[in-house]
């Protein structure tokens, strides 16, 4: 069975046919450039490009970098234009795209879903806990498989700052830091910091930074749940998607 997955990140939107039976892409992701300002307009015009690229026309699972409510209401917009607040983006998009059935999804919580099933999490009981680091930090937080969504772990208090500020990935970049100091002070100081509030037996870092996790990874020292890389990388946002959309 196939769905259609896009994920609407940062600096792109990116979607593909999905094969749910395998948990991976039925045809190459096709992508374009989130606009700036990511308002909703400008960024459901992106969302039709992507899909029209396919001639896709059937459900529709959709990643939001915010809190999103009953498949549909964006809550927050953290790194995305403030008029995304209080939008209804279901009802937005399934009308940009002619009348498709579309579900809307943290895009944390959806790859985490896609990692659970089908990646990193596969078979893991327990509470496990995905991060992913980007332009901000996405958290979707797992108990014996089923997930608490919108937990926006990001942001979260460090050192008097939003975590995502000072541990994200862009963080590291904007500050110029090398990988090694990122992982030994910054992502380390915020691992334990979760671990202390939930004990995870399992971490597992997701995002653009999992296909480079030798860089980082061996640096992250004292922390007492295992840490692995998202297996399904950068794919894991649309494949989730996918399976939201399909009431997985
Ligand atoms: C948002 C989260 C999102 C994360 C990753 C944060 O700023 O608040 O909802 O999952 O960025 O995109």
């Amino acid at each position: 069975m196939q769905i259609f997955g896009v994920d609407i990140g940062g600096s792109g939107i990116k979607g593909a046919p999905v094969d749910l039976d395998k948990g991976d892409l039925a045809q190459e992701r096709h992508k374009v450039l989130t606009p700036h300002p990511a308002t909703p307009d400008g960024v459901a015009d992106g969302v039709k490009q992507v899909v029209d690229h396919f001639g896709w026309t059937g459900p529709v699972g959709v990643t939001f970098p915010g809190v999103v409510t009953d498949g549909a209401t964006i809550r927050t917009a953290a790194n995305v234009d403030d008029s995304w607040i209080d939008t209804d983006a279901r009802l937005l998009l399934g009308e940009r795209l002619g009348g498709l059935p579309v579900t809307v999804v943290n895009d944390a919580d959806a790859a985490g879903v896609a990692e659970m099933h089908f990646g990193a999490g596969r078979g893991r009981r327990g509470t496990v806990i995905l991060l992913t680091f980007g332009t901000g930090i996405g958290s979707a937080v797992f108990v014996d498989g089923v997930l608490l969504p919108n937990t926006e772990l990001g942001h979260l208090e460090l050192d008097g700052h939003d975590a995502e500020k000072r541990a994200s990935s862009k963080a590291r970049e904007d500050h110029d830091m090398s990988w090694e100091h990122w992982a030994a002070h910054r992502v380390r100081t915020y691992l334990a910091h979760v671990e202390m509030l939930f004990s995870p037996e399992l971490f597992i870092i997701g995002g653009g930074v999992s296909r480079k996790s030798h860089k980082f990874l061996p640096h992250i020292e004292g922390i007492k749940a295992e840490i692995v890389p998202a297996q399904l990388q950068n794919n894991a946002g649309i494949v989730g998607a996918a399976m939201r959309a399909a009431g997985r």
